[in-house]
């Protein structure tokens, strides 16, 4: 057990004021077991009772260099004392803009936003407007934010979502208009006979297919050889706007995220997290084509969309993943985890499959192989939580949701590594 009589006392406190005592749902770990962070540094977490952890949920991806990255922060801290707001265009905003159509294959035009919800938000108008059309086409345990154009067969049991054949769109909220289930379309991920026949019964009506790279919310499963290319070509052929949802993907995978790691380019794209190293920062983009409507009849917008902290981490951070190999020895090191833990797992003969990438990756308990929520929800998700909970009380932090990957980031040293699989070895000997 954690010893944590501050985090108690704090949750208690905060019960009163902020519902589950937390400002995200995400947040809420269970009565008496959330903790309350105190300082982050690097790859490191502190919680206020003084337990440090290893980090790897990173506040959720987007720490990419480290917490309180000190080249980041200065220049936030020297930007800030020049004004934060001023409703008029800073010339930093432009100079993101330039690097990110410079790494990102498909850009070409950016908008800023302050989220990843708000980003696929806006992703979704563009499309509607530039097709005229309503609908979109999501696929199942995918997430894409909590507005409610995308907030359906999220995280919901899999046994709900119907025939695969035939997928029912599930709102993962009270509080969604029923009336927009009508605008969704639902599918299970890597599964290329159910994608065409729902196209061909909808195509002609959707103005969008929105998809993340990999489940990324969802133990990070890849796509099957083929998958994104075969969505490409269908959006292609019924007119569609492809939107692939890199707000954990990009400026992690590689510096041009999931487009340049599988050659895969989308009309529009979305980015948040590792944009800005941990500062509020998002944006969408794609083809001139279709982000030149915008302003032109398209409404967007948002006051906080250039915020000059989220700006200038973005601008530090991207100029630092630009002129450093960082993504790549990220991938590494993330490589040498992945392939320590499949070995821990299997010396023990317990069946395991490894998803994802070295700098976001995920595993499956006692199953083969997962291409789906469906076939993930099979997984032994009961023992990962066990394993999870030792982990943490060993100071290694994954996070509990087994859907959640695990996230490195250039703080995760040869070191750190080492001392993680340490940790896990003893960790799955002693739970099993
Ligand atoms: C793929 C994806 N899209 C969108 C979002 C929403 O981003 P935010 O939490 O910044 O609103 C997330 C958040 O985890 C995400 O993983």
């Amino acid at each position: 057990m954690i010893n944590n009589p501050k985090s108690k006392a704090l949750q208690e406190r905060a019960f009163r004021f902020l519902p589950l005592g937390v400002n995200s749902n995400f947040r809420y770990w269970g009565e008496g077991i959330t903790l309350y962070m105190s300082k982050a540094q690097g790859c490191t977490l502190w919680d206020v009772d003084g337990n440090q952890y290893i980090d790897y949920r990173l506040g959720f991806g987007p720490i990419i260099l480290g917490h309180s990255y000190p080249e980041v922060d200065e220049f936030v801290k020297e930007e800030i004392t020049r004004g934060t707001m001023a409703a008029m265009t800073v010339e930093l905003e432009l100079e993101i803009a330039e690097m990110m159509v410079e790494m990102c294959p498909s850009v070409e035009m950016v908008r800023f936003a302050c989220s990843g919800t708000e980003a696929t938000m806006h992703a979704i108008r563009v499309a509607r407007a530039y097709t005229g059309r309503d609908k979109i086409l999501k696929f199942e345990g995918m997430y894409h934010g909590f507005q409610d154009y995308t907030l359906w067969s999220t995280y919901s049991p899999a046994e709900v979502y119907g025939n695969r054949h035939s997928p029912i769109p599930i709102p993962a909220s009270s509080g969604i208009p029923r009336a927009i289930g009508d605008l969704v379309i639902t599918a299970p991920f890597n599964d290329f006979e159910v994608f065409d026949k729902l196209m061909r019964s909808h195509g002609e009506q959707i103005a969008a297919v929105i998809v993340e790279p990999c489940m990324g919310n969802c133990a990070a499963i890849e796509p099957l050889p083929g998958f994104l290319h075969h969505i490409r070509q269908r959006c292609n052929e019924y007119g569609c706007v492809m939107i692939l949802d890199e707000v954990k993907t990009g400026f992690r995978i590689a510096n041009g995220g999931a487009q340049e790691y599988y050659g895969i380019y989308p009309d529009l794209a979305t980015y948040a997290k590792a944009l800005a190293n941990g500062y509020p920062l998002a944006a969408f983009g794609g083809k001139r084509e279709i982000m030149s409507i915008i302003g032109r009849g398209v409404a967007q917008g948002g006051t906080f969309n250039n915020n000059k902290c989220g700006v200038a981490a973005a601008y530090a951070t991207l100029k630092i993943l630009k002129s450093r190999p960082v993504l790549k020895e990220i991938e590494n090191r993330g490589e040498r985890l992945k392939k320590g833990l499949f070995e821990i797992f299997s010396s023990q003969g317990i069946p395991i499959c490894m998803n994802g990438y070295g700098a976001m990756f995920s595993y499956a308990i006692g199953v083969e192989k997962v291409t789906d929520q469906r076939s993930f929800s099979q997984s032994d998700q009961e023992y990962y939580l066990r394993l999870v909970e030792a982990a943490i009380e060993r100071g290694v932090m994954p996070d509990h949701d087994p859907r959640e990957p695990w996230f490195l980031c250039y703080s995760h040293t040869d070191e750190v590594i080492d001392r993680t699989l340490e940790v896990m070895e003893e960790v799955v000997k002693t739970t099993r």
